[in-house]
Parts: structure tokens; sequence; C-alpha cells
């Protein structure tokens, strides 16, 4: 079996079509993707996305962005969902309200946002009191994978494409973020992720070999198009990060 996981794509609708490009050139059919959440939230084309996003019918886990723009008032929302939710149609927001919080996908993959208890912790970094962003310990990874029967388990959330291979053979995977190279944050310390790069990333996971192989494939797409139109819509941290990877 051979399927592309996506996640992260937060309204970019020019990273995602490069990817979907991308995908296909593959040879990747789109019944074989999946995708991880944080679909939409961002100064970006958050309707765009959602009108790409809709009939392809992947299978779709609600990310923490997602969850925001359904459970908030329109007036009580962080920037990243104002922006966004202003492009939305009732039939976007029912299609946020419809997915579900993890998934398996043809029994080979589990499917979170971030971790399997809930969609704002990252599983696979943590970050120090400093605001360094490093690999998390291998038994606290361990532990959220208990009780998980696939042989993958794929998340996202923060944008940082890493595998790591449990002690039984078994990897968690995250592909990377599609439409956000770079953000800063202040929880659970203040802290800074950058891919280092513009290009949009996902991940293919593969099995013709008889083990499950990953690979990460970073997109080249006109992220400048995108980081003037964040610049026009007053994000200068977003304009930054998708013109360079970095976010300052
Ligand atoms: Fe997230």
């Amino acid at each position: 079996m051979r399927f592309a996981a996506i996640a992260d794509i937060h309204g970019n609708a020019l990273a995602l079509e490069a990817v979907l490009a991308d995908i296909a050139a593959q040879g990747i059919a789109t019944a074989d993707i999946v995708n991880l959440g944080d679909c939409l939230s961002g100064p970006l084309e958050a309707g765009r996305t959602a009108d790409i996003l809709l009939p392809l019918d992947l299978l779709t886990v609600s990310g923490n962005h997602d969850r925001y723009l359904i459970e908030h008032a329109a007036g009580d929302m962080h920037e990243w969902e104002a922006d966004a939710y202003a492009e939305l149609s009732p039939a976007h927001l029912d299609w946020l309200r419809a997915l579900p919080f993890d998934a398996v996908f043809r029994d080979v993959a589990y499917l979170c946002h971030a971790t399997p208890d809930e969609d704002n912790t990252y599983w696979l970094e943590q970050v120090s009191v400093e605001g360094h962003v490093h690999l998390r310990d291998r038994a606290t990874i361990e532990a959220w994978a208990t009780g998980i029967t696939q042989p993958l388990i794929l998340c996202g959330h923060t944008h940082i494409p890493r595998a790591v291979q449990l002690a039984d053979g078994r990897l968690v995977v995250n592909p990377g973020s599609v439409g956000g190279p770079g953000y800063t944050d202040d929880a659970p310390h203040p802290h800074k992720v950058e891919a280092g790069l513009p290009h949009a990333s996902y991940a293919i996971l593969d099995d013709a070999s008889g083990r499950w192989s990953v690979t990460f494939r970073l997109v080249p797409y006109d992220h400048m198009a995108m980081s003037r139109m964040a610049a026009e819509r007053r994000r200068p941290d977003w304009a930054i990060a998708l013109a360079s990877g970095f976010v300052a």
C-alpha cells in the first residue's frame, strides 16, 4: 500500500494545490490521501481552500484550529480564526463540525491531529523553558501510543516533519505543514517553530518493501504570492514565515 499524508494546510490554497499536484505526479490517487487537520485558519484563502478540500472527501481529522472555528463566537476568535471565519460559508462550517477527532485509515494507520488524548499538545516534540523545541523523550511518546493497534500513527500540529520508531516497530509520523512553515506560540513556553524553508511539506507512506517507509516531500510553490497576501492582510508574521520558512 502507498498513500500520502497532509496536515496543517492553514488556508494556504496555493500550497495545497502544489501538494495535490505533486501527490498525483507520484501516482497516488485522491482516495489515498489522508488529512490531519488545521485546514483553514490563517490570513490566506480559507474559503478557497475549503472549496478545494470539500469535494476531495479526504479522510480528515479535526485540528485544534478547526475546532476553534466552530466553538468560539465570531467576535471572540483568535486572529487566525477571525481572518478565516470571514471567508467561510455555512457549508464549510458544517464540514468542520462533522470532522472526527481521530480516525483509522484502512486498518494500517491511526490518525489524530496532535495526540490521541487532545488536539493541542505536541506529541513528538517538547518545548524547554528556554523555548527550544526538541524531540520529546521516548517514554512519553510511547505512552500516548498505548492501545493503538495500527502499524502507522500519523499526527500533525507542530508543523515539523518527523518520524519516530517505537520500541515495537510502529512508526509515528508527522508530515509537516502544507501551508504554514513557521509560527510562534506562547504555550507551554514562548517558542518558535521554523521549517527553515518556505516549501509545502507532506509525507508518502509505503510498505512495498514489506516494512513501512516514509518519504518526506518538500514542494516548491509560489510562496511569495501567499506572503504578499499575508502582508496585505496585515499579518507581517505570516508574511515573513511564508517568504522564508523562518519567523524573523
Ligand atoms: Fe494544530
